[in-house]
């Protein structure tokens, strides 16, 4: 198994291109199966997720096809027919967002049989609003050796779903069996985040009306068919953060292009209290600190437009050498500080206590073997082995494939002493 190996302490100073989202890229492709006409998403992030959600699609019928076009990489998705209404336990297992083909197939073809995803390390993560969800449009769902069995013989009524908290997946996963329902659906307290914008963008492109994604309110009026259409993917707002996060930790001056800022407000502002310089421009923003002390500063992760908990990690790693103590809480996840134990084993000095944890800020940070059970955890472990003095090792790399495209070639491109080195898969873990 491939690890990573940093050598901290080389100030970043350059240019970094971000890619397409991942989370909405994989949403983006399961709504090719609601049409017989090619999907073609561009800004596409070539991951392990998007490579791994492609071949389950492939599996139910879908051709894909991968591509470069003028403005980078584009996949090319086409449904002429479902050929399989099965996702098995293996690849739902492997990734979790792979269950949210089973609206899309319900709405298609009327009925489904996928199997429930499992916990994760992060929380239980339960499915039961995806499945009111679809239970509100009118599918009979049963429950059967850890698979979904969904049925709409006579096809998906618009109905009302009002989620009791917000959903991301199962905001996403209603939209995308709403749309194809005879008549109107209302979504409320929907999840606000971007992607889902995106998802109705692109529906709305391939013939659906969608009105009122990003707000609470979601109305969905059916349409009978839905057509071909081409699409960019947003911009990856996790990635975005994350390398703003990363030359604020190493120190220097990174842009940070083809993306937006106003996507990680709570996460700038948050930089900036803690003495990191943000400038926003057109096309991204600039990240600059110059030595400065960074002063510590208190997070508490939420729903958008809040801080995201897909940056929580990474900013743990920043606030390891803030001056003073940093209180970071965590409210999405009931199980998202694995990152802390492993920052620990660079110098870090971190308690946790339930969703809380406690970060007493540190003169340098040490290299070390480190490795992570998630991918956000993951990068957060990389982010602090640039500012490690020594060598810091992470291992188990597939993690931080399966979302970031092309880290280390980013990062090295900005002077990072970064490299990857090739597992021969004996003795690794895992
Ligand atoms: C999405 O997960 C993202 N994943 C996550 O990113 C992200 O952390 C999360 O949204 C929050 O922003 C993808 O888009 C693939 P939720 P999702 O449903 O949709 C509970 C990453 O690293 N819940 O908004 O699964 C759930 O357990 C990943 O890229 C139920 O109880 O998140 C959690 O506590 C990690 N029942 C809360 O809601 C349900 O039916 C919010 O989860 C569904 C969710």
């Amino acid at each position: 198994m491939d690890r990573i190996a940093i050598i901290g302490g080389a100030r970043l100073a350059g240019e970094i291109p971000i890619s397409g989202a991942k989370n909405s890229a994989i949403k983006l492709m399961a709504a090719s199966l609601l049409t017989d006409e090619t999907l073609r998403l561009t800004n596409m992030p070539r991951l392990a997720d998007t490579r791994f959600l492609g071949k389950l699609l492939q599996r139910l019928g879908t051709e894909v096809v991968e591509s470069v076009g003028e403005d980078g990489p584009e996949t090319l998705l086409r449904t002429a027919e479902i050929t399989s209404g099965f996702a098995p336990y293996d690849l739902v297992r492997q990734m979790r967002a792979s269950f949210n083909v089973l609206g899309p197939l319900l709405a298609r073809t009327g009925q489904a049989k996928v199997s429930l995803p499992g916990g994760c390390t992060i929380g239980a993560r339960p499915v039961d609003l995806h499945l009111k969800a679809l239970e509100a449009l009118g599918a009979r769902i049963d429950l059967h050796e850890g698979y979904v069995y969904a049925q709409a013989p006579r096809g998906l009524k618009g109905g009302q779903i009002d989620f009791p908290f917000n959903s991301v997946g199962a905001t996403e996963h209603a939209m995308l069996a709403a749309v194809l329902a005879d008549g109107e659906t209302t979504i409320t307290n929907a999840a606000c985040e971007p992607e889902l914008i995106d998802l109705a963008d692109c529906l709305n492109a391939m013939g659906a009306k969608v009105s009122g994604a990003g707000t609470p309110v979601i109305r969905i009026q059916g349409v009978g068919r839905l057509h071909g259409a081409t699409h960019a993917v947003m911009p990856d707002r996790i990635e975005t953060g994350t390398f703003a996060v990363a030359a604020a930790m190493a120190g220097g001056e990174v842009r940070l292009t083809r993306t937006r800022c106003d996507f990680i407000q709570a996460l700038i502002d948050k930089m900036v209290e803690a003495g990191v310089e943000v400038t926003p421009h057109n096309d991204g923003l600039t990240v600059r600190r110059n030595g400065g002390l960074l002063k510590a500063v208190e997070i508490e992760t939420g729903v958008y437009p809040g801080f995201a908990t897909d940056l929580q990690a990474q900013f743990m790693a920043l606030m390891t050498l803030a001056d003073g103590e940093s209180v970071i809480k965590e409210t999405i996840f009931e199980n998202r500080f694995m990152h802390a134990p492993e920052l620990a084993r660079l110098g870090a000095e971190i308690t946790v206590q339930g969703g809380e944890a406690r970060v007493r800020g540190i003169d340098h940070l040490t290299g070390a073997q480190v490795m992570a059970t998630d991918l956000r955890a993951s990068v957060s472990l990389v982010i602090a082995g640039l500012a490690a003095r020594g060598e810091t090792m992470v291992n188990r790399v597939y993690h931080l494939d399966r979302g970031f495209e092309r880290l280390e070639e980013k990062l090295s491109a900005c002077g990072a002493q970064i490299r990857r080195i090739k597992g021969d898969g004996e003795g690794d873990e895992d």
